[in-house]
């Protein structure tokens, strides 16, 4: 290991990685080579009262309507060139419909198709205009019960980085991730590994359970995380902007609007990831975040950080409590069909449970926990 920066430096904020523990009821790995995916590209979001959600995405948060018609509103932000990253579709039950992926190639299409069917996953190819601005796409649900979705055509549309006269205090420039609920972390990993992706950071306790687990393909941290709970579920979809001042302007604009309750949890600053956040809720319950100045994760030998469940700072830096909503409410996914993807239950710890339950204790600096320190106990 290299020295700290300082004679003097606190212990080091974080640590080396450790290893995801094996899971003990694995999805095979496919002899198929796995689509080789470029980014987390848009999710479909159903909503059940349209106008609400338009409202809520376009005049409060100032995404960009690319194109619209009365069941469906395709949405992007600044500094895209792709059709869309947000797709709202008017439905009964507010759910999601898609968590989509761009591939690098058509030939992926392929990829994709043989590396679910092998897996004895549920696969449909869905043919050019399914969706608006989208070519030849691949749905599957997933072995964990996502819809996934695999595409590489796409209609260009005009990228708006440039267009100053049309940016907003709390413009959302960029989909940075998506974020999934599902009730066995390691058995995800291992099957997202198989996908091509990789971890950069995780939450663990001293025996090994594992929280959750940030994913990517892109050099951020993350395309999309796997947090345990019950599901199939999504947790949210994150949007990137700038700087931190266009999300403390995003929270001014909700006071001025008497939308404060939009805001669930935040402003702050994540321990893991590093970035600054804000949780919204959309009209509907979808959590929304916005999320900014992660870090470059390129490199092959790009070091996995591994934070104790009991630090008190891994999910908020500055030791804010995480609200119970956050770790209990989720939204509903779909299958294919349509319909609502069962939930299977975490039998494993729960996060909420060991640091803010009756049992659990918090630590901000170690041996803290000796002492019951007990940040976040407002349950
Ligand atoms: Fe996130």
């Amino acid at each position: 290991m290299t020295s700290p920066i300082t004679p003097d430096a606190p212990e080091p904020a974080v640590t080396d990685g450790d290893p995801i523990p094996a899971p003990t009821d694995r999805i095979r790995t496919p002899k198929a080579t796995p689509p080789d995916v470029v980014r987390c590209a848009y999710m479909e979001l159903v909503v059940t009262d349209l106008a609400a959600s338009r409202e809520f995405y376009v005049d409060v948060l100032d995404l960009v309507v690319t194109e619209e018609d009365e069941n469906t509103v395709y949405l992007r932000s600044f500094e895209e060139f792709i059709h869309h990253n947000l797709v709202l579709r008017k439905g009964p039950v507010a759910a999601v419909a898609a968590f989509s992926y761009r591939v690098r190639t058509p030939e992926d299409l392929d990829r994709a198709v043989e590396f679910y069917t092998e897996l004895g996953c549920r696969v449909e190819r869905r043919a050019e205009g399914f969706t608006k601005g989208i070519g030849d796409a691949v749905r599957v649900e997933d072995p964990l019960g996502f819809p996934y979705e695999f595409f590489y055509e796409v209609e260009h549309v005009e990228r708006l980085a440039w267009r100053y006269d049309l940016y907003t205090p709390g413009a959302l420039v960029r989909l940075d991730h998506f974020n999934q609920v599902t009730p066995d972390v390691p058995r995800a990993v291992a099957y997202m590994e198989d996908l091509g992706f990789r971890v950069t950071e995780d939450i663990q306790d001293e025996a090994g359970t594992t929280y959750a687990a940030w994913m990517r393909r892109k050099p951020t941290v993350h395309d999309t995380a796997m947090t345990g709970g019950d599901g199939p579920r999504m947790h949210h979809v994150a949007f990137a902007t700038h700087e931190k001042h266009n999300i403390i302007a995003i929270c001014d604009k909700l006071g001025a609007l008497r939308r404060s309750d939009c805001i669930e949890r935040g402003p702050g600053r994540h321990g893991v990831s590093n970035a600054f956040y804000l949780y919204l809720r959309d009209p509907d319950g979808h959590r929304v975040e916005i999320y900014t100045q992660d870090y470059y994760t390129g490199d092959p030998d790009n070091p996995v950080v591994t934070w104790d469940v009991h630090d008190n700072q891994r999910r908020d830096w500055w030791g804010n409590p995480v609200v119970p909503s956050w770790y209990t409410e989720a939204s509903t996914v779909l299958d294919l069909d349509g319909n609502p993807q069962p939930l299977t239950s975490r039998t494993d710890d729960s996060e909420m449970e060991v640091t803010i339950g009756a049992d659990g204790f918090s630590y901000t600096r170690k041996g803290d926990d000796a002492q019951g320190f007990k940040l976040g106990a407002q349950v």
